[in-house]
């Protein structure tokens, strides 16, 4: 066993073992140990739970608004609640005295708890719950339910579908009611304004010799057991909804009868993680803290994943309802690289879903006064903007902080461009282009354009009143980022203008009547826009006139100056607005998204200035710095980097309540900028031109790593250990590779093996 933390374990690195129950990490333990599925997600806590316990079941693509204020995805009735009484007493993982022992198997995607409790009479009772979210199934949650005994004992068994939900922002049920389907129940729901169906239907598989009673929604089942004669209960969670099918209901039915049991459906889910796995595991020999806090974060991501539709992967996935499933800037920076290498048509669902909000982006920008496509900073489904002006309090005055990430957050449409840009190079869909991402590169342009300032006397276009990556820093202008991102956006709409056939082109531009002055302008703007350039130093100033802000250094100590613990940090009054210190990366996040433009002399330079005032309260910026951190060949910050950004959900270091507010939950970018650390940080994967780009440089403990990855229609097995780097390519029968290791050109037809041992 090796210890990750007190009370964490895993044995191989593929499991997560918690050795000792605490009431206290309720929250932290139903994220962790969470289910999913990327339809739905099902927190880790156990069937006894009810809402104080902060059980969830999570589905996709149920937006409500239920107190007019909040949007967001509804929590269903749990329809595996169920608890334990032996010989009239009731049992309870709170209070009981006995073995524990939790544990999250990655492998197959389950997890299993085991408690038991000696009674006042002598007799030890145990229950062994197991869990997983059918990745075969999507609607179907199955649990397996032991109990076990070392004296004969006669139990009851309660169970039955808890429709008293924890849920954020009011009740989304307008309706709920129970039905009864084949002596099993179902609860048919109508929500508040979407008015959309769900349908939440158990199936229970019951011991022969129970004797239930079928009266009511919650039943109870008697049973004697003794030490030979467990008793084994199962029970199914069956969800669907009026936005996956027409008739919810007899979909429902229809999977009701399609369970057969736990085992069987286990079989299903296992073959599908095991594919999964096999496009997305990172082995890693030397360090099996490393290895499993990389597939714990990777799980995490792939279960936050929605693979069945064209939806986004929410902030904080489907493991509670905070930051709403929405759409951020996170899912196209943060998730969508490592499908670009895994699965692209993930990545390509991603971005079909942004085409399918254009309208509402569109309607943004116009709104505002602008033209083109102003994504969202936080996207409904519509692409509706779902931030509101006020969400923080200034917690000395009582009075509503207005932020204004809603309106000056603009880099999010020029990050959707990158995504697109991103997608095309590992992919070469043109498919895809013409039929969706031409047009968003343009309408982003477009956008872009009519964004920017002419200021005469400085002969240049600048872009003022934003808000760059760093949220504490508001109403700033020319933030290097989003500088750079805008040029970068008219710059591959003109390229799309330019390299696809004129019919496409033809057609794309009647759609969105575009102009031939507008595309004038677009080249003016390229030519002209201010880009800050590093200064004497290398450093790139982070927006006008940040240079001159107070240094505090290192940032952490800003704390001193708090008044009280909750005060908000950034604009308009926090204690960071006047200094240097930032949320999160900014200028390092530019970096590492056209990392291979950069020299390493100008990484360092900058990755050394920036990070000392980096607060990382933001859980998207440790791995952006891991990995600058890397580029620059700082290998021991980045490895400090890279584990406090796995140690995140793993050992739950943030927090989950502020303000009374929830925020917990599972930090979906950083768990998915896992691959981004691993690949591009401590391998230096970048594409280039046709090709792929590698600078291996391994943390000090790891012997080897070992992974897959996908590009353009071909398999490639990448190995690294300190001294080789071992190519191996699938399909031999394709064109071959061009790559360049540590800036040297080779070709990968099958296999290649690269010396990079230091000289
Ligand atoms: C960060 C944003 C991020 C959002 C959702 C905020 O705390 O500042 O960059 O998009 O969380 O993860």
């Amino acid at each position: 066993m090796h210890k990750i933390a007190d009370d964490l374990k895993t044995k191989t690195g593929w499991e997560l073992i918690k050795t000792a129950y605490h009431a206290s990490d309720a929250i932290g333990d139903g994220t962790r140990f969470l289910i999913g599925n990327g339809y739905l997600g099902y927190r880790g806590t156990f069937a006894e739970n009810t809402k104080e316990d902060y059980v969830a079941c999570v589905v996709t693509d149920t937006w409500d608004n239920a107190d007019g204020k909040w949007e967001e995805l509804v929590t269903v009735p749990n329809a595996l609640w169920t608890t334990l009484s032996v010989d009239g007493t009731p049992f309870s993982v709170k209070t009981h005295h006995g073995a524990f022992e939790k544990t999250l198997d990655l492998k197959g995607a389950l997890n299993h708890s085991s408690v038991s409790h000696t009674f006042n009479h002598g007799a030890t009772v145990s229950v062994k719950e197991s869990k997983f979210a059918s990745y075969a199934l999507k609607h179907v949650v199955a649990m397996r339910y032991e109990v076990a005994t070392d004296q004969a004992v006669d139990i009851a068994i309660t169970t039955g579908i808890d429709s008293d939900v924890w849920s954020m922002n009011g009740n989304h049920f307008a309706k709920s009611d129970y039905f009864i389907h084949e002596g099993d129940y179902g609860v048919n729901i109508t929500t508040t304004t979407a008015k959309d169906t769900i349908i939440v239907l158990e199936k229970t598989v019951w011991p022969e010799d129970a004797k239930v009673d079928t009266k009511a929604p919650k039943r109870k089942a008697h049973l004697h057991i003794t030490p030979d004669k467990p008793c084994v209960f199962e029970k199914f969670m069956i969800v669907v909804t009026s936005n996956d099918v027409t008739h919810p209901l007899d979909v429902a039915k229809d999977l009701y009868r399609k369970i057969y049991g736990f085992e069987a459906l286990k079989k299903a889910h296992s073959a599908a993680w095991d594919a999964l796995w096999t496009m997305h595991d990172i082995e890693i020999e030397g360090n099996l803290a490393d290895q499993l806090g990389v597939r714990f974060n990777l799980y995490h991501a792939l279960i936050a994943t929605p693979v069945h539709k064209a939806l986004p992967i929410g902030a904080r996935g489907l493991s509670c309802q905070a930051y709403q499933g929405a759409a951020w800037w996170d899912g196209e920076i943060y998730n969508m690289p490592m499908y670009l290498f895994t699965n692209p048509l993930i990545a390509k669902n991603l971005l079909i879903f942004r085409h399918k909000t254009l309208d509402g982006a569109r309607a943004k920008a116009k709104r505002l006064g602008y033209e083109g496509a102003f994504y969202p900073w936080v996207s409904g489904k519509r692409g509706e903007e779902l931030c509101p002006d006020f969400f923080f309090k200034d917690v000395l005055t009582g009075r509503d902080i207005r932020n204004h990430f809603n309106v000056w957050q603009i880099h999010v449409s020029m990050d959707i461009a990158y995504a697109v840009m991103q997608y095309y190079h590992a992919t070469q869909d043109h498919a895809f282009m013409e039929d969706y991402g031409i047009e968003m590169l343009l309408e982003i342009a477009r956008f872009t354009a009519s964004r920017v300032v002419w200021i005469p006397h400085r002969n240049r276009y600048e872009i003022h009143q934003v808000l760059g990556p760093d949220v504490y820093h508001e109403n700033i202008d020319n933030n290097a980022f989003t500088n750079w991102m805008a040029r970068y956006a008219l710059k591959v709409a003109i390229d799309a203008l330019e390299t696809f056939s004129s019919e496409t082109i033809k057609r794309v531009k009647k759609t969105i009547q575009l102009r031939d002055d507008e595309i004038t302008l677009w080249h003016d703007i390229i030519d002209k826009l201010m880009i800050p350039s590093p200064n004497k130093a290398g450093v790139i100033e982070q927006f006008d006139h940040y240079f001159d802000l107070e240094t505090v250094l290192p940032a952490s100590k800003l704390k001193e100056r708090l008044i009280d613990e909750g005060e908000y940090y950034g604009w308009p009054n926090g204690i960071a607005v006047y200094t240097q210190c930032i949320k999160q990366a900014d200028v390092i996040q530019l970096m590492v998204l056209f990392r291979n433009q950069f020299t390493e002399a100008t990484h360092q330079a900058n990755i050394d200035y920036y990070e000392p005032r980096t607060l990382h309260f933001s859980s998207l910026s440790p791995s952006t710095n891991a990995i600058g951190a890397a580029r620059a060949n700082r290998m021991a910050l980045s490895e400090t980097l890279f584990r406090h950004s796995l140690n995140i959900d793993l050992l739950n270091t943030k927090k989950s309540v502020t303000g009374g507010t929830f925020i917990g939950g599972s930090h979906t970018a950083a768990n998915g900028a896992t691959w981004q650390m691993v690949m591009f940080g401590f391998l230096g994967l970048t594409m280039e031109g046709d090709g792929l780009v590698f600078h291996p440089r391994l943390p000090q403990s790891w012997t080897r790593v070992k992974t897959t990855m996908y590009f353009r229609d071909q398999t490639i097995i990448v190995t690294a250990d300190k001294a080789t780097l071992y190519l191996k390519r699938r399909a031999m029968s394709m064109a071959p590779i061009s790559v360049s290791v540590l800036n040297r050109n080779y070709t990968l037809h099958d296999t290649l093996k690269i010396s990079i041992e230091k000289s």
